[in-house]
């Protein structure tokens, strides 16, 4: 048993399965076994619509930083985002995800632009999951969107240190602190959304105490849903010269996050199906039984980058669901298209 409070012991455990002659595999089926009795091998598909590349934040990683300008911005209306989930539907979505920068037009405490768009999704799709992820918000605002619908809220704590998160996050007026991030999650989690948080693995300046230390953190939080993928450079980000994270590292953690919170939804990242062909099949052997194919309109896929050399094509793209299926298929598991709540959620 991993104490998952103890920092100390989950480094020394990070640094034993990173070095070469450690037994990975035994981690691996560990954690492909914690699945098994709530999820089965069932992996969760959930449709993915990157709403608006607009964002207040300048997170020093990211591609859609404010600080961006060479970037072309987009921001869908509720008529188009509507139209890709009907799109989703048709192909057997029953879980979207709505994400985006920290776009103030959306979030409008008096016009409740998003608000109208989760209930109108609700009204036309009632049965179906809406997961939000647009970032550091107040609890009026989270609240909003849960009564206007919404199931659940992804919101990736990127460093549970301090320093870590400051090397990340420029200090700004809009008041980006990790005390922040803590605070949204803890609220999240207290009006009744499933919750997820996550991390970069081997983003600049990262050690491996710091990873303990998001486990550590993720194991108090006990968030629903955690997305864990490899930092990649972006080219017009002050990080362009750092190197990416390691697949090996990914996995490590996605494993050992699974064997924490055996009931969690772990996606396989786009991340690190981008640095990797098999990335997100070796993911599943890990430990991660979600997948998020990506349904955002064709023409503004390109401007949602997060980071260089994004997937977005090929078996990303949600109209290729039949070879992501296969994909699935190929590695013993069973795609599920279903809503896909937590185990642990009764919806009526
Ligand atoms: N590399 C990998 N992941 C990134 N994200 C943002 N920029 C990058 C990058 N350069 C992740 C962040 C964010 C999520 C939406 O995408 O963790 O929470």
């Amino acid at each position: 048993m991993i104490d998952f409070s103890n920092v100390t012991e989950i480094t020394n455990i990070i640094k034993y399965y990173l070095c070469g002659d450690s037994d990975i595999e035994s981690l691996f089926t560990a954690a492909r076994n914690a699945r098994e009795p709530y999820y089965s091998k069932r992996v969760f598909l959930r449709g993915l619509v990157e709403i608006t590349n607009f964002c207040r934040q300048d997170c020093f990683y990211c591609g859609i930083r404010h600080s961006n300008t060479a970037l072309r911005r987009y921001r869908l209306d509720c008529e188009q985002i509507l139209q890709c989930v009907r799109t989703g539907h048709e192909l057997g979505f029953n879980s979207f995800v709505l994400q985006g920068g920290e776009d103030m037009c959306y979030i409008d405490d008096n016009g409740d632009i998003m608000a109208d768009i989760i209930s109108s999704i609700k009204k036309e799709f009632p049965g179906c999951a809406v997961t939000l992820s647009m970032g550091e918000l107040s609890r009026e605002s989270y609240q909003r969107y849960y009564d206007a619908g919404a199931d659940r809220y992804l919101l990736r704590h990127e460093s549970a240190d301090n320093a870590h998160y400051e090397k990340l996050h420029p200090l700004n007026p809009i008041g980006t602190s990790l005390e922040n991030r803590k605070r949204c999650l803890y609220e999240l989690k207290s009006i009744g959304f499933q919750t997820g948080a996550g991390f970069m693995v081997g983003s600049p300046y990262q050690t491996i105490e710091n990873l303990a230390n998001d486990l550590v953190f993720l194991n108090e939080l006990q968030p629903h849903m955690v997305g864990i993928g490899p930092f990649i450079p972006h080219n017009a980000t002050p990080f362009k010269n750092f190197p990416a994270g390691s697949v090996k590292l990914s996995l490590i953690m996605v494993a050992l996050c699974r064997i924490m919170l055996p009931k969690a939804m772990l996606p396989a990242t786009t991340a690190l199906g981008s640095i990797d062909e098999y990335g997100r099949e070796k993911a599943i052997s890990a430990g991660a039984n979600v997948v998020m194919p990506n349904l955002s309109p064709y023409e503004y896929r390109a401007d949602y980058s997060l980071y260089d050399n994004k997937l977005f094509t090929g078996s990303e793209a949600a109209e290729a669901l039949s070879a992501i299926k296969k994909r699935i298929t190929d590695i013993g598991y069973t795609p599920d298209l279903s809503a896909g709540h937590h185990c642990e959620i009764v919806k009526s």
